[in-house]
């Protein structure tokens, strides 16, 4: 009785067994603890299906032969792996995983070009990535926590995502991507970091903390919001920006050595633009073409002189407050303003208007959120309606990208 019953399912799982190895290229995840467990995948040319790396392995692991992985390669909670290599691999269609390898210090796949994603993550000793072919695709790359200090050999010209952070040895990133097509994210690296994208002509969503300099001679788009949070640069130029796209805030908060942010070209912010407690920032006067926002307009510093000659249609709130004098800067634009804040105002700003000097906390303010100081009451006039939803735009960035921003420390 008894055997009859079992009988079945001995012989369904033994079928399940052959099926399986008949083809030892192709499984759901090649397990690997040993060299021998990669020796034995080196006849097969492409790997079907997962390869994961365990957390108790050998010391080096060569995974030569295979010229493809059509999965992912992982390795996690792995202090034992100090090498990882493979001659051959060329392709891995899925993620390159690595999470808290803590010692590996060798990294080789001289010809890798393609993956789906990179996501390497404390890997505290790696140094070098590796790759001396240069990857020429990826989806997105996120290399964090890791003493890599080059980023040579990562050489796609369009990504969509690409996360920086953590690694304290990087002094210099330069990049020859020519589109950036959902984030960049560069952020708590080697002190000074020294960032190039001499061929980068559009961005979207863009995070950049401590780097000491950023240079993007090309930029032309900005899809999405960039924010320039706490960098040591003392000067930011983006001399081929021309506009930024609908609902982008472009803002540059607590860049203790600022003294010049130069968008000469610009005529056209789909969004809103916030400069705030850049306490070398004497001047705001390098942004002379800027006419349409369409968002707000706010400004916390120290600066003596606003000047936004061509300025003459802003969508959402005004709101520029100083710790020094600015009345001369903010006559220029109180003709601007609506008539209910400033009489005569032609109403060409239509949310709320604030322009103050004399302020001792004004770096104080370094939020998104606009119109709070301002001198009036809004709750009527139909102008205000675009103001208010423009005002949210704003806030919704101090929230989102801050939030972002704070998530990455
Ligand atoms: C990282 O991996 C080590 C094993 O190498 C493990 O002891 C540790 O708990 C892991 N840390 C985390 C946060 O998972
Ligand atoms: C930028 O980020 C915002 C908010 O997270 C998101 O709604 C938007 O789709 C992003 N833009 C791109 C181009 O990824
Ligand atoms: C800036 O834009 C102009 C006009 O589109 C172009 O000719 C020039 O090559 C660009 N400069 C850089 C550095 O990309
Ligand atoms: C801007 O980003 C949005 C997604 O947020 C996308 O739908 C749109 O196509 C992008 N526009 C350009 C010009 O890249
Ligand atoms: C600001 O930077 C731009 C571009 O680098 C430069 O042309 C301009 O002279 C600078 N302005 C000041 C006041 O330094
Ligand atoms: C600010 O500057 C203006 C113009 O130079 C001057 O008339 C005014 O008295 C100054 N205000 C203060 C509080 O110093
Ligand atoms: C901002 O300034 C006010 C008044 O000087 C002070 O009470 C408050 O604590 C300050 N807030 C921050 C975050 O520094
Ligand atoms: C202003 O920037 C300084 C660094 O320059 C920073 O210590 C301070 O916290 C910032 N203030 C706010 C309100 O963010």
């Amino acid at each position: 009785m008894i055997a009859k019953q079992l009988l079945p399912v001995v012989l369904a799982a033994a079928g399940f067994v052959s099926a399986q190895s008949s083809d030892k290229c192709t499984q759901d995840t090649f397990k690997i603890n040993s060299q021998a467990d990669a020796s034995g995948l080196s006849g097969c040319s492409t790997l079907k299906g997962n390869v994961v790396i365990g957390e108790n392995s050998d010391n080096t692991i060569d995974l030569s032969g295979p010229k493809k992985i059509d999965g992912d390669l992982q390795c996690k909670n792995n202090g034992k792996l100090i090498t990882l290599k493979s001659s051959s691999l060329g392709e891995i269609t899925g993620d390159f995983l690595l999470q808290n390898v803590t010692i590996l210090s060798t990294l080789s796949m001289s010809g890798l070009t393609s993956v789906g994603s990179i996501s390497w993550t404390s890997v505290l000793e790696l140094q070098k990535l590796g790759f001396t072919t240069g990857l020429s695709k990826a989806k997105s790359v996120r290399i964090a926590d890791t003493k890599i200090d080059s980023l040579d050999g990562i050489d796609m010209t369009t990504v969509a995502l690409m996360d920086i952070n953590n690694n304290h040895r990087l002094v210099s990133f330069d990049s020859g991507l020519t589109s950036l097509t959902d984030t960049l994210n560069i952020n708590a690296n080697g002190a000074g970091l020294q960032v190039k994208f001499s061929k980068l002509k559009s961005v979207a969503n863009m995070t950049i903390s401590g780097v000491s300099s950023f240079d993007v001679p090309s930029l032309s788009t900005i899809n999405g919001s960039c924010a320039f949070v706490e960098n040591d640069f003392k000067s930011f130029s983006a001399p081929n920006l021309t506009q930024t796209n609908s609902g982008s805030i472009l803002s540059f908060v607590s860049n203790n050595a600022l003294t010049n942010i130069s968008l000469p070209a610009v005529t056209k912010l789909g969004g809103g633009l916030l400069i705030a407690n850049n306490t070398a920032l004497e001047k705001i006067d390098s942004i002379p073409k800027l006419k349409q926002v369409t968002g707000d307009i706010k400004f916390r510093g120290v600066f003596n002189t606003v000047s936004m000659p061509a300025l003459d249609d802003v969508g959402g709130a005004f709101d520029v407050v100083s710790t020094e004098n600015i009345t001369t800067s903010c006559a220029s634009f109180d003709k601007l303003a609506p008539a209910k804040y400033v009489k005569g105002g032609n109403g060409h700003i239509q949310g709320t208007y604030t322009c103050k000097g004399k302020i001792e906390n004004a770096n104080n303010d370094t939020s998104g959120q606009t119109g709070k100081s301002g001198t009036g009451s809004d709750s009527s006039g139909n102008k205000n309606a675009a103001g208010a939803v423009t005002v949210n735009g704003l806030t919704a960035f101090g929230l989102v990208a801050v939030g972002a921003f704070f998530q990455l420390l």
